[in-house]
C-alpha cells in the first residue's frame, strides 16, 4: 500500500500540535474550560458511514478535545500521583507507535524485547533491588499488584503442595491476605480478580500517618498457622509514609509468609541517597509494584511488577502456543511476565526517560520533589485558619481548612476552598477523605515544578482560603 499523504500529513500535525500544546503549559490553567457533556456533545454523532482523510480526522480531534484536556502536565498539577509525561518519553512513545512493535515475543520484535530487557535490568540498578528479580512491563501499579499478588497466591499454595495455576481454587487449602488498614484499593482490587476476596482480609492497624503497626503484625502472623500473604506499602497515598520494612519483612518470613509491596510513586524513594533510608529492608520483600508513569515521568501505561522468586512470577504469568515461537531461551522474553499477550513495547519510553534523566537526575528529581512538598506544606501551615495534617517526609500531604472550627464547619470550608482553588485555576488540588475526615491532598510528583511554582501554589492556597472566608 502506498503511503497515504493525508495519514503522513496527520502525523505531522500531530506532532506540531503537541509541541505547541507543551509549550504553552508552563502559563496554562489547569483546568479545563468545558466540561464532560459539552465535549460528548461534540463527539456524539452517529457512527460515520464513510471515512475521511487522516489530517481532518486530527484537526477534529483536536479542535473537539482541547479545550476539556485537564493540564496534568502543568508544573502546578498537585491532584493526584500523576508524572509529568515527560518530553523523551513522549518522544520514545510515539516511535514505539509508528513501529508498531508488539512485545509479546522476542520473535516479533527483537528490539522491543532487548530494550525491554535492558530497562528493566536497570530498573533494578537504580532502586538497589536485588539482581536475581524478575520484572514485568505493565499498563500500571493496578496491574502491578495484581500479578505480584498472582505469583504470592501461587506460591503460597505450591508450599503446601497445591498448583492453583493448574487446579485452581476450589478446594484447595487456605492462604490468608494481611494488608494495612492504609492500603491503596487497587490492591483490593488484585485480590478481587485472584479470587482471595475483596473481604477476606485481616487488616493490620497503622499508626497516625498510615504505617503499619508491626506488633499487630506480628500478633496477626501468630494468630493461625496458615500461610499468610501481606500487603505492605511504600508511599501512602495521602501522607506519603511507607511500611517499616526492617521490621515487618523478616516477621513475614519467619512465619513462612510472602511480602508484596504496592509501591506505585515510593519505590522511588530509593533511587535518591538522601530518601532511601525511607524504605530500608524493603529489598527483602517478595514482590514489589511501581509505576514509570509516575515518579519517572514517562507517558501514561507504564508500570513495573518485580519478583523475587521468577519461577513463581513466571508460574503465574507465563502462556505458550504453538506459533509463538521461543528458540533463545537464552533471552529474557518480555510476554512471560505479564498477564497480555499483544501489548505495546512499554520498554522504550522506560528506556528512554531512564537515559534521559541518568540515576543522578531521578535522584534529584525525586529530592527536589519532597523538598517542594515540605516548603509547600511549610507555607501553607503559616496561612492562619490552615491545618496541614502531616509534615511530608516524601511528596504527599493533606490540608485541613477551618483549623480551630469543627468538623463539619471545616468540611465545608475545605471543600469550599478547594472549589475556589481549582477555580483560580493556579494550581490544582483535590480532595480526598483522611480518617473519616474531608481533607485536600497534595501530591508532588512532576520533573516540571520548581521552587517559585511551590511559592505561587501557597499564594494560590491563600487567596482562593481568603476567598472563601470573606464570603462566610
Ligand atoms: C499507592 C498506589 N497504588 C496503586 C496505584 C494504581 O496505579 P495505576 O493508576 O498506575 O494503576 C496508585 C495510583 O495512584 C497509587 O498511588
Amino acid at each position: 500500500m502506498k503511503l497515504d499523504e493525508g495519514d503522513f500529513a496527520a502525523m505531522q500535525l500531530a506532532a506540531r500540535l503537541s509541541a505547541e500544546y507543551r509549550r504553552d503549559m508552563a502559563s496554562a490553567t489547569t483546568t479545563p474550560t468545558s466540561g464532560y457533556g459539552e465535549i460528548f456533545a461534540r463527539f456524539d454523532r452517529a457512527v460515520p458511514a464513510e471515512g475521511t482523510d487522516g489530517l481532518s480526522v486530527i484537526e477534529e480531534l483536536d479542535a473537539g478535545a482541547r479545550d476539556g484536556l485537564r493540564a496534568i502536565v502543568s508544573p502546578r498539577f498537585f491532584g493526584w500521583v500523576n508524572g509529568h509525561s515527560h518530553l523523551a518519553g513522549v518522544a520514545a512513545d510515539w516511535l514505539t507507535s509508528a513501529w508498531g512493535q508488539n512485545c509479546a515475543g522476542i520473535p516479533m520484535t527483537p528490539s522491543g524485547a532487548a530494550v525491554e530487557a535492558v530497562a528493566a535490568r536497570w530498573l533494578l540498578e537504580l532502586l538497589d533491588l536485588p539482581a536475581e528479580s524478575s520484572v514485568g512491563l505493565v499498563s500500571g501499579a493496578t496491574i502491578a499488584n495484581f500479578v505480584g499478588l498472582a505469583a504470592a497466591r501461587g506460591e503460597m499454595l505450591l508450599r503446601q503442595g497445591w498448583n492453583v495455576e493448574d487446579d485452581g481454587l476450589y478446594g484447595a487449602p487456605n492462604v490468608r491476605v494481611l494488608v494495612g488498614a492504609d492500603a491503596h484499593n487497587t490492591v483490593f482490587s488484585g485480590l478481587r480478580y485472584l479470587g482471595l476476596g475483596e473481604k477476606r482480609v485481616t487488616t493490620i492497624a497503622t499508626d497516625t500517618l498510615g504505617r503499619m503497626l508491626s506488633g499487630d503484625l506480628e500478633r496477626a502472623l501468630r494468630a493461625s498457622s496458615d500461610p499468610a500473604i501481606v500487603i505492605g506499602q511504600a508511599g501512602q497515598i495521602n501522607t506519603g509514609v511507607s511500611d517499616p520494612f526492617a521490621e515487618i519483612i523478616p516477621l513475614v518470613h519467619a512465619a513462612g509468609g510472602w511480602i508484596h509491596v504496592d509501591g506505585a510513586f515510593g519505590l522511588w524513594a530509593r533511587a535518591s541517597e538522601k530518601h532511601r533510608h525511607l524504605l530500608d529492608g524493603i529489598e527483602q520483600a517478595d514482590s514489589m509494584a511501581t509505576d514509570g508513569h509516575k515518579w519517572l515521568q514517562t507517558p501514561y501505561d507504564c508500570g513495573f511488577v518485580i519478583v523475587r522468586h521468577e519461577s513463581a512470577h513466571r508460574r503465574a504469568m507465563d502462556m505458550a502456543a504453538s506459533y509463538l515461537t521461543r528458540d533463545n531461551e537464552q533471552f529474557r522474553h518480555p510476554g512471560a511476565y505479564v498477564p497480555e499477550l499483544s501489548r505495546r513495547s512499554r520498554g522504550f519510553a522506560a528506556w528512554a526517560m531512564m537515559r534521559r534523566l541518568g540515576r543522578s537526575g531521578i535522584a534529584q528529581m525525586v529530592d527536589k520533589d519532597i523538598r517542594l512538598a515540605q516548603l509547600m506544606a511549610d507555607g501553607m501551615a503559616q496561612i492562619p485558619g490552615v491545618e496541614v495534617l502531616n509534615h511530608p517526609e516524601l511528596n504527599q500531604f493533606v490540608v485541613r481548612f477551618g483549623a480551630r472550627l469543627g468538623d463539619s464547619e471545616g468540611e465545608r470550608l475545605t471543600q469550599a476552598t478547594v472549589a475556589q482553588i481549582q477555580q483560580d485555576a493556579v494550581a490544582y488540588m483535590g480532595t480526598a477523605l483522611w480518617r473519616g475526615r474531608l481533607i485536600m491532598r497534595v501530591s508532588v510528583c512532576s520533573i516540571a515544578t520548581s521552587e517559585e511554582d511551590a511559592w505561587i501554589t501557597v499564594e494560590a492556597v491563600r487567596a482562593a482560603w481568603e476567598t472563601v472566608q470573606a464570603r462566610r
